[in-house]
């Protein structure tokens, strides 16, 4: 049985990832910020099958030290129970903001939930990740594109704008991807990006203010159903010929920004592993 990670688990896309994934017959592995949703998310999963294999871990991935603390716990459930073994990770948790926020790090919410949690979380899971050649999936966005990373302020601290600070962080997800294929490839690991669309989720509706949350209400009525997307995931964790493209969409692949370029992949790879304290030619050490 293959062992699937989805962070952000408990709702939206997430969910409907973990729900395809499980009736394929996957061991799920959901993570979550609230034990009320991840609850609802694994009574779900189970009421279509009472045989599926689902667990749901609690974490605020915004916070590095609780990332830390899920990933042991992931690390031992996945060497008692699979061989030691992870076949693909899906980063997908993710936040927008209407406000300047940090972390307990100091860090700016979007970059730290939507960019460093999936690369400190990759780090941790990666000895795992390498025994299965396992698949790194991240939740992209064609926002990404028409922006470049900000590298002399990279949280915005001193010119806000939270949509900037979403589209970049929808950038680094496709750097890091890049970043990881450059590095990994060799050992059998392939990362993606999945451009899910624009999905009805309340994303737009949890943590913002009036405005943002008025616009996602009347904007996410256009968007489509997370199974949608959901079916995209599944197919790049499914697909026996490792494809060699990068950012995916309904399935297949499509064009993405001239920004992930393997100097700025470099560049966001060294920037995150000093803001996470790893370093990745060290994996396994730490
Ligand atoms: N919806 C769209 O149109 C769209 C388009 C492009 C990209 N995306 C991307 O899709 C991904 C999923 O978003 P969604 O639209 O499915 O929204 P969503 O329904 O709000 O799902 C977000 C998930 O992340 C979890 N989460 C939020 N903050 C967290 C934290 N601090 N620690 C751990 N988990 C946390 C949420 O938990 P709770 O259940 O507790 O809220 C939820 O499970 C995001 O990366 C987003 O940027 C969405």
């Amino acid at each position: 049985m293959k062992t699937v990670v989805i962070t952000g688990a408990s709702s939206g896309i997430g969910l409907e990832t973990a729900r395809l994934l499980a009736r394929l017959g996957y061991n799920v592995l959901g993570i979550g910020r609230s034990e009320a949703n991840c609850n609802k998310a694994k009574e779900l999963i189970l009421s279509e099958n009472t045989n599926a294999k689902v667990e749901y871990f609690l974490a605020d991935l915004m916070q590095q030290r609780e990332v830390n603390r899920v990933s042991e716990k992931i690390n031992a459930y996945l060497n008692e129970r699979c061989n030691g073994e992870l076949h693909a990770l899906i980063n997908n948790a993710g936040c927008v903001r209407s406000w300047y926020m940090t972390t307990y790090e100091g860090y700016e919410q979007q970059f730290a939930l939507n960019h460093l949690a999936g690369f400190l979380l990759t780090y941790k899971l990666l000895p795992a990740l390498k025994k299965a050649q396992g698949r790194v999936i991240m939740t992209g966005s064609d926002s990404h594109k028409g922006i470049k990373v900000h590298w002399n302020d990279v949280m915005l601290r001193h010119r806000y704008n939270p949509l900037t600070a979403y589209k970049q962080s929808k950038l680094c997800n496709l750097l890091f991807a890049k970043g990881l294929n450059d590095r990994f490839a060799s050992d059998g690991i392939r990362a993606y990006v999945v451009d899910p669309g624009l999905v009805n989720t309340d994303i737009g509706n949890k943590d913002t203010g009036f405005l943002v949350n008025l616009i996602w209400k009347i904007r996410k009525k256009h968007g489509v159903s997370p199974d949608v997307p959901a079916k995209t995931y599944a197919y790049l964790c499914e697909v026996k010929d490792v494809p060699d493209g990068l950012y995916f969409y309904l399935c297949k692949e499509k064009n993405y920004s001239k920004e992930v370029t393997k100097e700025n992949a470099d560049r966001l790879f060294e920037l995150s592993e000093r803001l996470c304290d790893i370093q990745y030619g060290k994996v396994g050490m730490t």
